[in-house]
């Protein structure tokens, strides 16, 4: 048997023609480009723009925004072509069972589990920091915490986390209403993001007035930043290294709020509901992305303009909820701004989780299609006919992260996921390319291979600016993945 076997390209497109088991095609241009956007606006923005500001780019976060936007722009290209080409929900992992074989398809299902699984994790991580701004701090440190994160406070007290309570509830709620069947309409959907991007907006265009020239100057942090101590002198920010401060620090700060992009590939996933997929996927996918790093760049300018990034590093003060925290302290007369964005912000963090616990329970329902996983993932509620079962056990994982990881771990491991199903989507193109030169491509993907080549070399630059420990979790991730694959996935496939 071959390590290289491949799904039929004209199966699947009959499988796609076929309207997929009943997805019904209702979905235009707007509706995917307002999906996009609402997969898109979350944590990313408004909590990594101030990590990757304080721990590695300052001011020349905007920089690191576009560094991001260029490598999502190119993958973006790719996924184009493909989610035109081959509409089919499974997205990364659909695309790479018919370019690339089963191997390398379970590979990125695999790492897709990083994208969505932890991305849901990671936001709900998040909105539970939110959520205590919101409440006045008043849900004490160790139950928003995960174990490996504490702090020592201005009395010399050191707290530890026990456990991030509020995340799992939230996880909880969504889990259920997805089971429920209730999914976000496209009204629904549409409403979210329009306040979200309405709260976006208005803090730029309020914030602009209180931007301080000081406070972007210098742009880039300079090689002799000293190092910042909590209370008991632990060190919480050092840089030194090579991507925690200047160009290099830029390109540290795209791999952190790369995040933010995070979710424009989710719009490839609803290809079988869109009415015309072949005009409209390009326009959803590269529309979301081109209306979030215009309103990205601004963001990042503002914030760090209102507020000195310096603030951004310290727990005590705008690490933690950074935007509510910019407009309390600096804006001042715009209080009821800060709950207001916080209130918005908690929900729009809402459909991103929902949308990534939506996303990756649909990969598991490939896959378990595929017989690359077990049929339970793909069993239907025979009431709610939901993929029930596959929703509990993603909870159950998913909840194990947001309560006991910290925020930042699970954050950078999700873009790992995405940067290496991006890589490969990439490559996947030019392969295909090659190989089927004959088959129609409602869109083409410009300049192949220059346009495929570069996307997998900036994305393989953001992936290498991750902080080690990140990768070595990430390659032992990738590593069980393989384990599993010779021990379950590869007997059980439906290509036997
Ligand atoms: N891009 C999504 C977010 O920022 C995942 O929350």
């Amino acid at each position: 048997m071959s390590l290289f076997r491949k799904k039929d390209l004209a199966a699947m497109l009959a499988q796609a023609e076929d309207g997929g088991k009943g997805l019904k095609r209702t979905l235009g241009a707007g509706n995917l480009i307002a999906l996009g956007v609402g997969a898109i606006i979350g944590a990313g923005l408004f909590v990594r723009t101030a990590a990757a500001a304080g721990q590695a780019a300052g001011p020349a976060v905007t920089l690191s925004f576009i560094v991001a936007a260029v490598g999502c722009a190119f993958a973006g290209l790719c996924y184009a072509e493909f989610a035109a080409m081959i509409p089919i929900s499974g997205s990364a992992y659909a695309y790479s069972y018919v370019t690339m074989g089963e191997t390398v398809a379970w590979i990125i299902g695999w790492a897709l589990i990083m994208e969505y699984a932890l991305g849901a994790a990671t936001v709900s991580i998040a909105w539970s920091e939110y959520l205590n701004k919101l409440l006045g701090g008043r849900i004490p440190y160790e139950w928003s915490h995960s174990p490996f994160e504490s702090f020592t406070d201005t009395l010399g007290v050191l707290h530890h986390g026990i456990m991030n309570a509020p995340a799992l509830i939230i996880l909880l709620l969504l889990t259920l209403l997805l089971i429920k069947g209730t999914q976000e309409s496209a009204i629904v959907n549409a409403i979210i993001v329009f306040i979200k991007v309405a709260i976006v907006i208005i803090f730029i265009v309020l914030g602009w007035q209180f931007i301080r020239p000081e406070n972007h100057t210098p742009y880039l942090i300079p090689a002799n930043q000293p190092p910042v101590l909590d209370g008991a002198g632990k060190v919480i920010a050092d840089y030194s290294g090579v991507f925690k401060h200047g160009w290099g620090g830029v390109l540290g700060g795209a791999a952190i709020v790369f995040f933010a992009f995070i979710g424009f590939d989710a719009v490839s996933t609803a290809a079988q509901e869109a009415k015309n997929p072949k005009r409209d996927m390009p326009i959803g996918i590269l529309g979301s992305l081109v209306v979030c790093t215009i309103l990205y760049i601004l963001f990042g300018h503002v914030l760090t303009g209102v507020a000195p990034w310096t603030d951004f590093v310290d727990p005590l003060k705008g690490r933690e909820a950074s935007v509510a925290y910019a407009i309390s302290t600096y804006m001042t007369g715009y209080g009821w701004l800060a709950t207001a964005v916080t209130v918005a912000i908690l929900a729009g963090f809402s459909s991103v989780i929902l949308v990534m616990l939506m996303g990756q329970s649909r990969v598991f329902y490939s896959m378990a299609n595929d017989g690359l996983l077990p049929k339970a993932f793909s069993d239907l509620h025979p009431k709610f006919r939901t993929p029930y079962k596959s929703n509990w056990i993603l909870f159950v994982f998913v909840g194990a992260f947001a309560a006991f990881v910290p925020g930042s771990v699970a954050g950078d491991l999700t873009s790992f996921g995405t940067l290496f199903a991006f890589v490969l989507v990439s490559l996947g193109v030019w392969i295909l390319r090659r190989k089927s030169p004959e088959m129609e491509r409602p869109f083409k993907t410009p300049l192949v291979p220059l346009v495929p080549i570069l996307g997998a070399i900036i994305c393989l630059a953001m992936i290498y600016a991750l902080d080690n420990q990140t990768l070595k979790v990430a390659f032992a991730w990738m590593a069980l993945g393989l384990v599993v694959y010779f021990a379950y996935g590869r007997k059980h496939s439906k290509l036997n």
